[in-house]
């Protein structure tokens, strides 16, 4: 790994950066490289586009925009690095907070090309043979991933418009009087008063505490909605406090900065500074001491609808019209416009002022900094549940993220892969996008098959935009319902495998959803992934689709085409490209030769019940391990090493299998496992099965 920091504003000399030509000019530093033509690049997080991003112009400039079609170059967050394959592969992060143009081939087919406006910029340039091992230096320098509680494994539902808490408790009945398993319900921007942030309507929520009490009960965790932008309206509490302490952003031109949002005219708290997020993480008491464990960031990129100026410029734009005849262009409403953020300018730490420009992408991070400010004051040592919607490289140590506005669009759904990939590749493993697409109507077909990429999704949450049809999973009919309840039952069968295999993937600093040619080097397959190092997911993406090809790479793999979680109709596949079926209440699954995936009966929420009964499914020829973790789910004590594993490993002997178990436990947290069901497969898929009981 080579650092190479560039001295601020250096005109001269021209720092050398290995692999770049790189020149500095006026505005700042450009780096080129040709791209020979079999290079591939990974990386960029939340990014448009394909998983290897040549061929597009990216922008990394935290954007509010909601409709993500594939000529957009920018979304909510700024994830800066890359992984060049080819030749000479290496790994690239550009650690600066502002604006950064990475264009990937699409100026130039055979360049990329890489602008900053500005030199103060720390490069790292990571020259490692594996793939995996560019992937661990970054996660060395940048920190190790976020670990929600246990419960976030679970499924969640959510929808833009849940008016009030007979509508919540009526759905969460309704969650299991089904038996469709869940463990969060999300409250959106309707709980509050007059979207007055840290409010709660005491119309429609008559006693709130009482409310979290009665849900938590059921086994669900409610998840509000925090927006930055803060209500301009005299006596409000929040308003108030802010101004007495200067707590927003300025404008460059006089005063307070305004801008839009939901409430109408708000101020933004200025998260640059560190009394702003001391203070902001207290205004959370309220939330976190009626038993809140969770909430979601959104607006925070920050986004910002209009602000009084432009109001005003667009009642003259109207009022010239009236004279000299309209013109739909000109009066066309354009939010998150660039002359607001170059309005905004925020003050540090050192009481020194900053053009928001500058530090732009850092925004989010300061609202979830807060937001952990919060959980640290009022749930001290206690994991929580944090999704921000605008992030930038450094988020990913303390929260996760959701991928924003997506559409019910086949297209999002392989967007949403794609996404999982690049997201966990730069350190954000516990992600996810909108099950069933946010914006437009959704319909069953759709979102079966997107429920059935949910069960490999980290953050596996249903959520959709106020307007749009229903699609809680009982909205399509009964079929459909049946068919994502089975898809439901399996995610929380495999908890143990997929608790286990994230928490690895942490220490190991491994990606726990990834492309195989991290594991492959030959294959070039966008819509596979492995998830964790057992499971490989070919989820089903195209309408209508009874089936799909599937790339089946250097080894030998069992296929489970899952309809039941208890039900098993096995193949093994040898290495090739397949076309194998699958209807619509089908799933295919993978599990690598040699590998093992571990199971438990499904239950209606994770909660605090512990496993006792584990089903492993082994498919070995040779020799699989898998180290079965358990920790207490709920509190960091795991950093310090307060978790138990057991070892699980399984040696072919001729005709028959040697099972071997090593516990390491921790007295904090016993292994409860009382008995262990093995289900062996060979290179035949022919299988045994062996019982122990403790
Ligand atoms: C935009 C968010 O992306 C979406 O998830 C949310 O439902 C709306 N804001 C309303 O709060």
């Amino acid at each position: 790994m080579t650092v190479l920091p560039v001295e601020e504003r250096s005109l001269d000399p021209i720092p050398t950066i290995n692999h770049f030509d790189s020149t500095v000019d006026e505005k700042g530093l450009c780096l080129a490289q040709t791209l020979l033509p079999h290079d591939k690049v990974f990386g960029l997080g939340q990014t448009l586009g394909s998983l290897n991003k040549r061929g597009k112009l990216y922008r990394l400039y935290a954007t509010d925009d909601p409709v993500h079609t594939p000529d957009k170059e920018c979304l909510y967050g700024s994830h800066p690095f890359l992984i060049i394959v080819g030749a000479n592969t290496f790994g690239l992060f550009l650690d600066y907070p502002g604006e950064i143009i990475i264009d990937i081939g699409f100026t130039d087919l055979d360049l990329l090309q890489i602008r900053i406006n500005n030199c103060d910029i720390d490069i790292y340039v990571f020259e490692c043979k594996r793939i995996l091992d560019i992937v661990r230096e970054y996660l060395t320098v940048t920190g190790s991933p976020y670990v929600p509680p246990k419960w976030a494994f679970g499924y969640q539902q959510s929808r833009w418009s849940y008016p009030d808490e007979s509508t919540i408790l009526e759905i969460g009945k309704t969650f299991r009087q089904k038996g469709f398993p869940c463990d969060a319900i999300y409250m959106d921007i309707d709980y509050m008063d007059a979207y007055k942030v840290f409010t709660i309507s005491e119309q429609r929520f008559k006693n709130f505490e009482g409310f979290v009490d009665l849900m938590k009960r059921e086994g669900f965790r409610l998840v509000p909605i925090i927006d930055p932008a803060v209500k301009v309206e005299e006596g409000y509490n929040v308003y108030d406090d802010g101004v007495k302490k200067g707590f927003f952003c300025k404008s460059a031109r006089d005063g307070l900065f305004f801008a839009a949002v939901w409430p109408g005219f708000a101020h933004l708290p200025d998260f640059h500074n560190n009394d702003v997020r001391k203070w902001w993480g207290s205004l959370h008491k309220r939330l976190l001491e009626a038993g809140i464990e969770g909430f979601w960031n959104d607006m925070n990129e920050p986004s910002i609808f209009y602000t009084p100026e432009a109001v005003s410029g667009f009642y003259d734009i109207v009022e010239q019209m009236r004279h000299r005849g309209f013109d739909r262009e000109k009066i066309d409403f354009k939010s998150n416009r660039s002359e607001f953020f170059e309005d905004i300018v925020q003050t540090g730490d050192d009481g020194i002022s900053v053009p928001h420009n500058r530090i732009h992408n850092l925004y989010g991070f300061g609202m979830a900094q807060a937001t952990v400010e919060g959980f640290n004051q009022y749930r001290p040592g206690q994991r929580y549940l944090l999704l921000t919607r605008s992030s930038c490289t450094g988020v990913h140590r303390i929260a996760g993220i959701w991928t924003g506005d997506n559409m019910s669009w086949w297209e999002h759904l392989l967007s949403h892969i794609r996404m999982l990939m690049s997201l966990s590749m730069t350190g954000f493993f516990y992600s996810g996008a909108d099950l069933g697409g946010f914006g437009c109507d959704t319909h069953a077909e759709l979102m079966i098959r997107w429920m059935q990429l949910g069960v490999f999704s980290p953050l596996c949450r249903n959520h959709s935009a106020m307007g749009t049809r229903f699609q809680e999973p009982w909205a399509f009919g009964d079929k459909p319902f049946d068919i994502m309840r089975e898809a439901m039952r399996l995610r929380y069968a495999l908890l143990p495998y997929t608790y286990s295999e994230y928490m690895r993937c942490v220490r190991e600093l491994e990606p726990f959803i990834s492309p195989l040619i991290f594991h492959f080097d030959t294959v070039d397959v966008e819509d596979q992934f492995m998830y964790g190092g057992s499971i490989m997911a070919a989820p089903v993406c195209q309408s209508n689709a009874k089936g799909r090809y599937v790339n089946l790479p250097s080894v030998r793999w069992l296929l489970w085409r899952f309809r039941r979680f208890d039900e098993r109709d096995v193949a093994v596949y040898e290495p090739g490209v397949y076309y194998i079926s699958a209807e619509l209440d089908e799933m295919l699954i993978f599990i690598k030769e040699n590998t093992l995936v571990s199971m438990t009966q499904p239950v209606d929420f994770i909660g605090h019940r512990t496993c006792k009964s584990l089903t492993v499914i082994g498919f070995v020829t040779d020799k699989a391990t898998f180290t079965y973790y358990e920790d207490d789910g709920e509190t960091f004590k795991y950093k310090d090493g307060s978790f138990s594993t057991l070892s699980i490993t399984i040696e072919k002997e001729d005709d028959d299998y040697s099972i071997m178990l090593a516990k390491d436990e921790h007295a904090d947290v016993p292994i409860e496992i009382n008995e262990l069901i093995f289900e062996i497969y060979d290179a035949q898929g022919h299988s045994i099965c062996r019982r122990i009981v403790e």
